[in-house]
């Protein structure tokens, strides 16, 4: 089929590259000329593992163009993949929705489906429809379907090519036709409903994976207060298939461009219809009080931070991708800085995006030695395999107090334990040597 894909962002590209894996001749369309120049030269404007090999091993299938005509003209499917920012009040701007639309019915000179695949509030995909008849220009029959992705970041081609299901929101068997001869090559399982229902999917399959990291931080929370081990709580909780051993890993909050802005999206859609959320509210509150929980450990072994050496190591959301939007990782650093401290910083890919945030007023290390030598205390708030296969005897070798606080439990207790350094992790039992081994300041103070 010929595809074309407008906007060339984390959903666009790897949907463009997994289409034109299975066959299909895919045109990516964006307005970002600098994007559009660098994809034609082979290279990927997104740290994505194994995505440039992809779009370079089906190059002959995809084309990149900054020409909405050229993309759209004869294509049989179009893609809408534009972002979708939020807004201070939590509602989705859909400014580039809108104008993606606008240039598609403005080009397309055949009878075409548009697959809205961008994060959109329900309701959205029916206006798409209407816009487009408004502004198109050609007497061509235009069918808008709802079809949201699933994809992570840094699994995203798994996840696209291995999907656990296509969801399309269809209103008509001819739209539903079309888009399953787009699909029907990945072999995977398909919800049809109707366009509304689709995008609903989407979010409450968001915000259900957002609740769960809530709930198992506040079941580690309580953990640490009854001196259970949460890993075995989540782990005997997972055998459940009722429940599922995924998104039970407790930590410091979940962060990055989806949770986040899908919680607040799905509260203002409730605001709208005068219903309030209460579970979702309670773990956006939960999340933003766990993001700093660390913090707040930290204050039971030092009573400020002011000049306090501090190692910082992990700063993008999760492992696997360079994006550090809504990171904990930011928050800490914020509270640190605010209240004195130096602090040095080491991740595998984020540093250069965090010195968009934080240009000079923290230290970049090229290893984690560099950052945690010296260092009073250590805070780690990504699970890098790099870090987690640190020596973590290393710390009590290299720190000026082996005091680690960490947000992702990366180590054993027995590791820690038997490197003789002060562990903090989250719903486990603190480790810590006798206590006549520490200096004064870093004796818990409660
Ligand atoms: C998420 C959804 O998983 C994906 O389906 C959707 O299309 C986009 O949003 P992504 O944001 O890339 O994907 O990352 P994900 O792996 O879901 O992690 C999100 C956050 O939750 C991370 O900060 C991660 O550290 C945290 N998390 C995840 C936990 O704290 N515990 C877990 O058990 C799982």
């Amino acid at each position: 089929m010929d595809i074309a894909v407008a906007g060339v962002g984390y959903v666009g590209l790897v949907t463009a590259a997994c289409l034109a894996e299975k066959g299909h001749k895919v045109a990516c369309v964006d307005v970002d000329v600098e994007k559009v120049a660098l994809l034609q030269r082979g290279k990927s404007p997104i740290y994505e593992p194994g995505l440039e090999e992809l779009i370079r091993k089906n190059r002959e299938r995809l084309l990149f163009t900054a020409d909405y005509a050229a993309a759209c003209r004869r294509a049989d499917v179009i893609i809408i993949a534009v972002g979708t920012p939020e807004e201070p009040d939590g509602s989705v701007n859909l400014q580039y929705v809108w104008e993606a639309a606008k240039q598609i019915a403005q080009t397309v000179e055949k009878d075409c489906v548009v697959a809205v695949k961008s994060t959109v509030p329900v309701g959205t995909s029916d206006q798409v429809e209407r816009w487009i008849y408004e502004h198109r220009k050609h007497p061509v029959h235009i069918e808008v379907v709802a079809n949201p992705e699933f994809l992570s970041q840094g699994t995203a081609i798994k996840d696209t090519l291995h999907a656990s299901r296509i969801v399309l929101g269809v209103e008509s068997p001819h739209a539903e036709k079309v888009m399953k001869e787009v699909y029907d090559p990945f072999y995977l399982p398909y919800v049809v409903t109707d366009r509304k229902s689709a995008e609903m999917v989407k979010y409450a399959s968001n915000v259900f994976l957002a609740l769960k990291i809530s709930y198992i931080n506040e079941i580690a929370n309580l953990c640490e207060m009854v001196g259970a081990n949460i890993e075995d709580v989540a782990e005997g909780m997972g055998m459940d298939p009722r429940i599922g051993s995924r998104f039970l890993r407790a930590g410091i909050g979940y962060g990055g461009s989806c949770f986040p802005k899908d919680t607040k999206a799905l509260r203002w859609l409730a605001d709208g219809c005068d219903y309030e959320l209460k579970t979702v509210q309670a773990a956006m509150e939960v999340n933003e009080s766990q993001k700093v929980k660390l913090i707040e450990k930290a204050r039971t072994y030092v009573s400020h931070f002011r000049g306090l050496e501090v190692a910082v190591l992990g700063l993008t959301f999760k492992p696997g991708t360079d994006d550090i939007r809504e990171a904990p990782s930011l928050a800490n650093i914020a509270v640190l800085l605010e209240e004195g401290a130096n602090v040095r910083v080491w991740d595998p890919v984020g540093m250069e995006n965090a010195k968009r945030v934080f240009p000079k007023e923290i230290t970049y290390c090229s290893t984690i030695e560099e950052a945690v030598a010296n260092a009073d205390i250590c805070f780690i708030f990504t699970e890098w395999p790099e870090i987690r296969q640190f020596d973590v005897r290393q710390y009590a070798n290299l720190m000026k107090t082996p005091l680690v606080l960490d947000g992702r439990n990366c180590y054993s207790l027995a590791s820690a334990r038997e490197a003789g350094i002060i562990y903090e992790s989250i719903g486990r039992k603190r480790v810590c040597p006798a206590e006549d081994h520490l200096p004064s300041e870093h004796i818990p103070v409660k």
